[in-house]
Parts: C-alpha cells; sequence; structure tokens
C-alpha cells in the first residue's frame, strides 16, 4: 500500500520537552500523513489497517479513493 500526502509546510517542526506525552514519556511522530495533529500521530493510521499492499490511496475530506495511476515527471 501508499498514500498521496499533500504538504504545504516548507520548514522543519522543532520538538520540545512539551511534546512528550505525559502518560506514555514518548513523543509518536507520524508517518502515515492522516493524523490532524501532524506532525504527531493522533491514532488516525487505524485508519489504514484494511489497505491493500498494491493500491495506492488517497485520503481527502475523510474519504478514502483508490488512486488507478500515478504519473512522475520521470515518465514524461
Ligand atoms: S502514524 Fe499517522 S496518525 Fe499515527
Amino acid at each position: 500500500m501508499s498514500r498521496l500526502v499533500e504538504l504545504e509546510s516548507n520548514g522543519p517542526r522543532t520538538l520540545d520537552p512539551a511534546d512528550i506525552d505525559d502518560e506514555k514519556g514518548d513523543v509518536a511522530v507520524c508517518q502515515c500523513g492522516l493524523s490532524e495533529s501532524f506532525p504527531f500521530c493522533d491514532g488516525s493510521h487505524r485508519r489504514t489497517d484494511d489497505e491493500d499492499a498494491e493500491t495506492t490511496y488517497v485520503y481527502e475530506d475523510g474519504e478514502r479513493s483508490v488512486v488507478e495511476r500515478v504519473v512522475t515527471r520521470d515518465e514524461e
């Protein structure tokens, strides 16, 4: 599975001690691209549990769609 993720930031997010989870004592960084609290994991990755390994998805406005084909600049 893969996901198309659209990001708008053009700089880093610096973590500080306040970012540490009080209960778990760690910082969970989102790697799925779906978190509403990006760059932190908020559990939204659970929506990807049933994704197919060979399919590319896009999540938009709470809906999941399948992307049929992604054309990259190298393919033009
Ligand atoms: S890894 Fe993205 S929300 Fe948890």
